[in-house]
């Protein structure tokens, strides 16, 4: 019988898709640099049937490509060709809320969204978000330590997981739905699976840490004239302020460009930096804060949003959807230390301008986090790609100290530059890891290392 044969007795044939069947979704992630055709798409139900799917694989010696809902951007969850894709989708729901332990826990196939708003139902918060909340699934989110825009004051996934439940290559079901706060029997092995984007086991369950709900949030936009300004604001924000739950900066040209596109007027005068500051303190603690700042001229100006609509505005030009459309988009997530960013930016630009004129170069990110995101849309000459990119951003970014991946996650895109972030003997343990807990090297072969 062929592997296809064996998945359909085994899971049922509804659970395999093959073919025209296989719903385009599946080919690529919002990279868009998949479009290979895996051998067959499998949406299992139940964790016994992922444990037998993958004792299938194992043995035939095919590989096995993890799937959530497909919002990444480093190409982790693209088929290869001829693999065979395992969709988490149909894995999904809350399984428990213990208020006691303040926990939630949760299959991988649940979106983001369902699981905060379960939180939410019980009185409680759950602190990872991501622009991508309402289609990214949990599992995802989870093997790429997702950050998003509550790190600041909550940290990564990776600090919202109490416990794990994953299934090795060979279908070996590790359980380990731990609790407690502190655990400290052993090695922490919840933490190999977290962020190895289903190179060493596929996440099918997690205990995630709830918080008390933060109460209202304060939204504030604030223009600025320097970097350095950014910084200091942000250092007395959380000094002076306090509660500061998210902070965004945005560099004029992506402002620009989005507020142009969303037909937003928002504050008026040509200023080079935009910051999207939220707190849970009330509104005149915010105002009064930065009535102080505009004083000692920190900041040239800022607004409050006095509605639930206005604070919406402020973040739909900081999603920025519109230079997502651009032609060729490529999207970096670099981070580097949070004083350094400034001039990265600038001479990131200079050297992309240069070498491309016409070429749309946004900044904007979790400053908060060390955290830059780059959006370039270029018109490539002959020879060229999005590579090209990539090689000349990666090559700035190496006289700054920085690292190729703050959140997205390697996947296929960034894999060649994994080097310049890792060293040799870093590099060389994940492969000894890899090969321990993946001898046969069928899960996601050609992602991460
Ligand atoms: C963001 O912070 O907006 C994301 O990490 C990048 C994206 O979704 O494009
Ligand atoms: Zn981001």
């Amino acid at each position: 019988m062929s592997l296809l044969d064996d998945l359909r007795v085994t899971l049922g044939s509804v659970a395999v898709l093959a073919g025209d069947s296989i719903p385009p979704r599946h080919l690529s992630d919002r990279s868009a640099t998949g479009g290979r055709v895996p051998l067959a798409v499998v949406r299992p139900r139940t964790v016994a049937q992922i444990s037998a799917a993958l004792r299938l694989c194992n043995d035939a010696g095919v590989a096995v490509v993890p799937q959530g809902g497909m919002t990444g951007l480093a190409g982790g969850g693209n088929p290869s060709g001829g693999d065979i894709i395992l969709s988490l989708e149909l894995l999904r729901g809350i399984e428990e809320i213990d208020t006691a332990a303040a926990t939630m826990t949760v299959w991988a196939g649940t979106p983001l969204e369902v699981a905060q708003e379960a939180a939410s139902e019980a009185g409680l918060f759950l602190a990872l978000d991501l622009g991508a909340r309402g289609s990214c699934q949990l599992g995802g989110n989870l093997s790429t330590n997702a950050g998003g825009i509550r790190v600041i004051r909550y940290g990564m996934a990776r600090e919202q997981v109490l416990g794990l439940e994953a299934v090795l290559a060979d279908g070996t079901v590790v359980t380990s739905l731990n609790k407690m706060l502190k655990n400290n029997a052993g090695y922490d092995l919840k933490q190999l699976f977290i962020g190895a984007e289903g190179t060493l086991g596929i996440i099918t369950r997690a205990v995630l840490r709830l918080h008390p709900p933060p109460g209202a949030i304060t939204t504030a936009l604030c223009a600025l004239d320097t970097y350095e300004d950014v910084v200091r604001l942000l250092r007395q924000a959380q000094g002076n302020l306090g509660g500061v739950v998210a902070f965004e900066a945005m560099w004029r040209d992506y402002v620009a460009y989005n507020c142009e596109a969303l037909k937003l007027q928002l504050i008026s005068g040509d200023h080079r930096f935009w910051v999207i500051l939220e707190s849970t303190c009330d509104g005149a603690a915010v105002e009064g804060f930065l009535a102080g700042c505009l004083e000692t001229r920190l900041i040239a100006d800022a607004l409050v949003a006095q509605s639930h609509k206005e604070a919406r505005d402020f973040w739909s030009v900081r999603e920025g959807l519109s230079t997502e459309a651009l032609p060729n988009v490529v999207v970096f997530d670099v981070s580097l230390p949070t004083a350094r960013i400034g001039d990265f930016a600038e001479i990131c630009r200079a050297a992309l301008r240069q070498r491309w004129p016409g070429a749309y170069v946004f900044f904007y990110g979790h400053i908060g986090d060390s955290n830059l995101h780059i959006s370039v849309s270029a018109a490539y000459g002959p020879g060229e790609d999005m590579h090209s990119v990539d090689q000349l951003v990666y090559g700035v970014l190496k006289g700054f100290g920085g690292s190729i991946s703050a959140e997205h996650g390697i996947g296929t895109l960034k894999r060649p530059y994994l080097g310049q972030s890792r060293s040799p003997e870093e590099l060389a343990l994940m492969r000894k890891i890899k090969a321990a807990l993946d001898p046969k090297g069928i899960l996601n072969p050609g992602k991460v290392i």
